[in-house]
């Protein structure tokens, strides 16, 4: 069989399909590489020294990891002398990061989670990396924090990479959702699925059950009513999955369908929900959306919020269409 590289899988969407600019799928192919880096510091562990705390703590208020913080240097450092952005945003960096030197400077905004599901590092267990590109404003030509407060339906691409047993690439530049495998011999993302679709339907959700006594009321009886199974009113068994890296669950439910919520609790109210919208619910709400799914915070679509501040956070729930629809419309 014919292997189709990331390179030659941009380059068409490019050339043939005219889906993305030259410079964005130069753009990608930056982050590509530095999401290689990642996998191979990832894939060191031990080895590498690279697991532990870091000492250090980010704006959310979270401890660092060592691997936090590597991989933002990674995603950083490429993209600098990159060419294609004006200006980056981390959840590790508190304020957005522009580029200083002109010859540097592209027209897009990154946005980036270097590494996702820290918690799952030293325990050799499933993280990631999930990434935004947004156009930088134009006649701006310092982009701040302003710059990156755009709704999600603006994002051009997004993606993540799955660093699990294999290295997987998941990508949208806004033309369905595709999938690369990381080939480690050859160290290059190969194509190895192509419009990939959540089905409508699942048996299968994904949520941190030891808050159900925090959750809202819809939340609390859409979840006793998949735990009743066969004998509730849903009368069919569900199963459940929680990796606690949001990039594996969410892959997995982009492989087999599912539903994942982080959803509005009593611990979170105060910031808005837990996971962030700039960096983990916007890319992940594009990929879902683009693969069929549905992605809303329980009140509205997530790709329509118009964020407020980089680090904002919301509720999340996403995945299968019916799924989300039902536990949507039990909070009306
Ligand atoms: P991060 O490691 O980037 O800070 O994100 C962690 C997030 C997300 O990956 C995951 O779904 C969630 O936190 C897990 O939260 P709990 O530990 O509360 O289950
Ligand atoms: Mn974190
Ligand atoms: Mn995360
Ligand atoms: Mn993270």
């Amino acid at each position: 069989m014919k292997q189709i590289s990331l390179t030659q899988f941009l380059i068409e969407e490019q050339r043939a399909k005219g889906n993305i600019k030259p410079d964005l799928r130069l753009l990608i192919e930056v982050v590509a590489r530095a999401c290689k880096a990642i996998s191979i510091a990832v894939g060191k562990g031990a080895l590498g020294g690279v697991l532990g705390d870091a000492g250090t703590g980010n704006i959310q208020g979270e401890a660092q990891k060592k691997l936090d913080v590597l991989s933002n240097e990674i995603l950083l450092e490429a993209n600098e002398w990159g060419g294609h952005v004006a200006a980056l945003a981390s959840e590790e960096m508190d304020h957005s990061y522009p580029i200083q030197n002109e010859q540097c400077k592209g027209g897009y905004l990154l946005v980036f989670d270097p590494l996702d599901g820290s918690s799952n590092i030293d325990v050799n267990i499933s993280v990631g990396t999930i990434f935004s590109v947004l156009k930088s404003p134009e006649g701006v030509a310092q982009p701040g924090d302003d710059a990156f407060l755009q709704p999600g339906t603006q994002q051009v691409a997004a993606g993540y990479t799955v660093y699990g047993p294999s290295t997987m690439l998941v990508l949208t530049v806004g033309s369905g959702v595709h999938a690369f495998t990381l080939d480690r011999e050859l160290g290059s993302f190969v194509l190895t699925q192509r419009n990939m679709q959540i089905p409508e339907d699942t048996k299968e959700y994904s949520i941190n059950a030891s808050n159900a006594r925090f959750w809202e009321p819809p939340v609390q009886r859409y979840i006793t009513e998949l735990q009743a199974g066969k004998e509730g009113p849903r009368e069919r068994d569900f199963n459940m999955r929680w990796v606690a890296s949001m990039v594996a669950d969410v892959h997995r439910i982009i492989t087999r369908g599912g539903i994942f919520m982080y959803p509005l609790d009593s611990k979170t109210k105060a910031q808005g929900g837990k996971l962030r919208l700039l960096y983990e619910a916007n890319p992940m709400s594009m990929i879902v959306e683009q693969a069929g799914g549905a992605a809303t915070t329980g009140r509205e679509r997530i790709l329509d919020l118009q964020p407020q501040k980089l680090h904002q956070r919301v509720p999340v729930i996403m995945g299968s269409k019916n799924e989300v629809e039902r536990v949507t419309g039990y909070h009306k």
